[in-house]
């Protein structure tokens, strides 16, 4: 079986800018998580402060689920510089046919196996726009849905 990597499928790292990227699969809640705790780690390492990384962390790993709760695995961008971090999250899945209404507490079209395993309570979007400074949700009926998200630090 096909495992999510912790560490980064690529990590480019000049001084000014460390670009990472992950893979997430889909279905695969067991490693859900990866891709933000390594870059959990990686802006430890880089002394950012704690209340920016819980941020970064906790809109990252709700992207993440999403991507493999609602579409059909995807990938994630990271590029991380001394005064920001930019996420990308792109997936290729049904798409969001209203993203206005899947923004709103509470919303959720997960599947009943999804909610046995605890996820699916309608929070992961609007956790997102309360901890990241932007967010861009573009997404594509059919096609996939990309969630593009910028914490300063
Ligand atoms: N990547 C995605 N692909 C398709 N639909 C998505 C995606 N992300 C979110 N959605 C839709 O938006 C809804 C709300 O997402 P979210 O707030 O994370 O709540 P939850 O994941 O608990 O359902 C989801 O139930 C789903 O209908
Ligand atoms: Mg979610």
């Amino acid at each position: 079986m096909r495992q999510q990597r912790e560490t980064p499928i690529r990590n480019h790292n000049t001084q000014k800018n460390m670009h990472q990227e992950y893979t997430v699969i889909e279905g695969d809640f067991v490693n859900a998580g990866k891709a933000s705790s390594s870059v959990k780690k990686t802006l430890k390492q880089m002394n950012v402060e704690p209340s920016k990384i819980k941020r970064v962390v906790v809109a990252l790993y709700e992207a993440e689920v999403n991507a493999i709760a609602h579409a059909y695995g995807g990938k994630v961008l990271v590029d991380i510089d001394s005064d920001k971090i930019k996420m990308v999250v792109a997936d290729k899945g049904p798409g969001i046919p209203d993203i206005a209404l899947a923004m709103q507490e509470g919303y959720s079209t997960a599947r009943p196996e999804v909610r046995d395993m605890g996820f699916g309570a309608g929070m992961g979007l609007p956790n997102m726009q309360k901890n990241v400074d932007k967010l861009n949700v573009i997404s594509e009926v059919g096609v996939g849905t990309t969630v593009e998200m910028e914490v300063n630090f």
